[in-house]
């Protein structure tokens, strides 16, 4: 039998003051539930809305691209600076250590490598995903891609099927296809699509109008960082996404790929989670690099 002994009766019942309720802090996730909502505060921190997220995923379609050769090397001590990090289901379970305690955006979805077209992918069992605490799962979109467009939609619409009973979120990850015009346009619909499709998170990339990208697309966007940028120019796009109202960066080579690595990070992070400009976090990158 349950412990009886000094059962005392409540007292302090607050009466005539209203139960404060939350408003959640992120774009077009109010309506998600608790599960979900928790795992996308792991992801996006609460205080500034914006998320640092480390990509090392590249691996899966490019192999061991420059940076990546050794992740245990050259990434494990990052990732204390990212909010989230973003990696594949090999290097996580044989790289990332257990004892992080840092969110994980899981790549989710195989089939191509950079040796090929974009063609077949397919996406892991949602079981898999949980079984890796993953706070999130990742499924690249070929939108306007005659080859994978379809199928990627479909792929991204059955992940969302599968992960929402969990209470995972989905990113929708839009790949770009060679014959796309890389513009708000086209990023706009894009990103649209994704969320439509019930994508929680949307990854694009920044480009000129990018406000127009965000205001039109109804959950929070995190920007990609492409190719490798001289560090002013990357601390400058971080600025300009952040600014357009992104929430957020998930970067690889920007970060990996630089002279410093754990300073440019830290230097993305204040831009993401201060506002800091460009000048002002190349100094701070400048200071940390020494
Ligand atoms: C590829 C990805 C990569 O993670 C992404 O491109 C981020 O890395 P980078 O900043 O190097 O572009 O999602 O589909």
């Amino acid at each position: 039998m349950a412990d009886l002994d000094d059962i005392r009766d409540g007292k302090e019942y607050g009466l005539g003051i209203e139960q404060k309720n939350e408003k959640y802090f992120l774009k077009g996730s109010a309506n998600l539930n608790w599960g979900m909502k928790d795992r996308l505060s792991r992801i996006f921190n609460p205080k500034t809305g914006n998320s640092v997220m480390l990509a090392f995923d590249h691996g899966f379609l490019m192999g061991p691209t420059s940076g990546l050769e050794r992740i245990d090397l050259t990434i494990t001590p990052l990732m204390k600076y990212a909010d989230c990090l973003m990696c594949a289901r090999g290097v996580l379970t044989a790289l990332v250590p257990t004892t992080l305690r840092k969110p994980v955006c899981l790549r989710s979805d195989a089939g191509s490598t950079i040796l090929t077209e974009m063609n077949h992918n397919v996406v892991m069992d949602v079981k898999n995903a949980v079984a890796l605490n993953a706070s999130a799962m990742a499924v690249m979109v070929g939108i306007g891609d005659p080859t994978c467009e379809a199928e990627t939609v479909a792929n991204l619409y059955r992940t969302v099927d599968a992960a929402q009973p969990y209470g995972i979120p989905v990113m929708g990850v839009t790949a770009v296809g060679k014959d796309m015009v890389r513009d708000a346009r086209y990023f706009g619909l894009a990103a649209r699509v994704c969320a439509e499709n019930g994508a929680n998170i949307v990854k694009t990339y920044y480009t000129e109008g990018f406000e127009k990208v965000v205001a039109c697309c109804p959950v929070p966007i995190v920007i990609a960082g492409g190719k490798k940028l001289p560090e002013l120019e990357a601390l400058e796009l971080a600025y300009k996404a952040i600014q357009s109202g992104a929430a957020g960066v998930d970067m690889g080579r920007n970060v990996f790929q630089s002279d410093a690595p754990a300073a440019i990070i830290q230097a993305i992070g204040a831009v993401v989670h201060k506002g800091m400009k460009p000048a002002e976090a190349l100094q701070m990158f400048n200071d940390l690099k020494k």
